[in-house]
């Protein structure tokens, strides 16, 4: 069979525990069933997410020894902003101190009350910082998006229709593509979609701005499924993503193996227009909120993302999970995808309604079942309308990101094994509903109980 195999060795190790199910079933309950309020210390294998948990490698932290301390004019960002250049082309670089910020500063600066942003689909923390500013989200996602179960190649394309009837009406303050869409399960969209929606923009005065924060994933995608670029450099595919992006911007917390963020782009006039809101909002300009030496671990980070080995790992990864839970009979997310797999919670749990939050209750389940730590994306993670009543998400799922180059196989195998029992006893998983609910970003901070 088609064992993926690690392309790196162990060098340092951080010892695991596994506390007794008793235990977890108390720690479970203090933290409200939400897998956000556990204690890294109560959890064995820790898939809430792919940000900021990637291993480093051994030349990012020997890089970290030579940081330059310096408020203004460290050679750390000199080194940052050159490597951003040579992998993106763009001549103009703003730090952030992760993806959020650098979605602040965008949207502050061009989302205007009324305006719209068309996108693939919308990331949580970029719909917030759209909403705030007075936009309106308008999601594009191509049919095949909507089905769990494919086997198309590139669920995270747009639908180009609707995306020009959209542009038509022409109070678009930008369009917005997601690489790696995050939450209809980590999925690419094609390279050939990005340049006809860069066509488009043209076409209609629009500007595009790229979410690379899950590009690396999305590049190897579209050289192993985009048959037009198989022999085609992950470099040289690089450069073509961003030839047909006017803005990119990427949380560094998961492209690069540290932690951070920035904003690029080859247009001077968007530099100088949102070059005012770092000092404000991050730090210095040669800085914007992040360590120095976290700018010397993402820069020798984004050259290991050139690597075809190195950024193959999380697919191939992902892939034999889902392999092995399809064949099993458990219900996730295909093709596989880029950030980690993706459960079917709404199949998974069929007596479960969206306002039970199935994917909350699994994912509180499974912690309590394995001592692994997922992520709900479905309802829970989508905030109450007006009204105050919940909005059903287009899909519920439980994710089990892979962070990069942190798990083994037999890690995998084991959270295969455990997740496969969960869905023979599926019928002992009930409902939640909140007692401590946010209204903005709930699902980070909300508590709840069983039903
Ligand atoms: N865009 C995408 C596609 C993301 O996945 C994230 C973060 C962000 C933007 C925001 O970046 O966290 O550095 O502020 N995703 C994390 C996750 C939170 O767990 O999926 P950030």
């Amino acid at each position: 069979s088609n064992l993926p195999i690690e392309m790196h060795k162990v060098r340092i190790v951080q010892k695991l525990n596994l506390i007794p199910i008793e235990e977890r079933k108390e720690k479970l309950a203090q933290a409200g069933n939400n897998t956000f309020l556990l204690k890294n210390r109560d959890v064995f294998l820790d898939m809430l997410t792919d940000s900021g948990v990637n291993a480093m490698s051994d030349r990012q932290q020997a890089a970290m020894l030579q940081a330059d301390d310096a408020y203004a004019g460290s050679e750390s960002f000199e080194r940052f902003e050159a490597k951003v250049k040579e992998i993106f082309g763009t001549p103009f670089v703003l730090p952030a101190h992760q993806g959020r910020a650098c979605e602040n500063i965008i949207c502050r600066t061009f989302v205007k009350p009324g305006s719209t942003v068309p996108m693939n689909y919308h990331f949580t923390t970029t719909k917030a910082h759209i909403n705030l500013n007075g936009g309106k989200v308008v999601e594009l996602l191509c049919k095949e998006g909507f089905e769990l179960e494919s086997d198309f190649p590139f669920k995270g394309n747009i639908d180009l229709e609707q995306l020009e009837t959209h542009l038509k009406k022409g109070n678009s303050a930008f369009i917005r593509m997601e690489a790696g869409t995050n939450l209809i399960g980590g999925q690419p969209f094609a390279l050939s979609n990005l340049k006809a929606v860069k066509k488009l923009a043209e076409k209609y005065g629009a500007f595009l701005v790229l979410d690379a924060s899950l590009l690396a994933e999305n590049l190897f995608f579209v050289k192993k499924k985009e048959s037009e670029y198989k022999d085609k450099t992950i470099r040289q595919i690089t450069a073509e993503f961003a030839e047909n992006s006017d803005i990119i911007y990427f949380s560094a917390r998961k492209l690069g193996f540290a932690r951070g963020g920035a904003i690029c782009t080859t247009n001077k006039e968007f530099y100088e227009k949102m070059k005012e809101l770092v000092p404000l909002f991050e730090g210095f300009l040669t800085y914007g909120g992040m360590s120095v030496r976290e700018i010397e671990a993402i820069t020798v980070g984004l050259d290991e993302t050139m690597d075809e080995d190195v950024i193959s790992q999380s697919p191939l990864f992902i892939e034999h999970m889902v392999c092995k839970l399809k064949k099993a009979g458990v219900p996730v997310v295909t093709p596989s995808g880029g950030l980690g797999c993706h459960i079917n919670a709404g199949k998974f749990l069929p007596h479960l309604k969206s306002s039970d939050y199935p994917a909350g209750a699994l994912a509180a389940a499974f912690y309590l079942i394995s001592g692994v730590r997922g992520m709900e994306r479905g309802t829970l993670s989508m905030d109450r309308d007006e009204n105050g009543n919940d909005v059903p998400s287009d899909m519920e799922l439980l994710r089990l990101a892979l962070p990069r180059r942190v798990f083994t196989l037999s890690q995998v195998e084991y959270t295969v094994d455990r997740l496969t029992w969960l869905y023979k006893n599926a019928g002992i998983i009930g409902g939640l509903e909140f007692f401590d609910e946010p209204k903005i970003l709930r699902f980070f901070l909300g508590k709840l109980k069983p039903v």
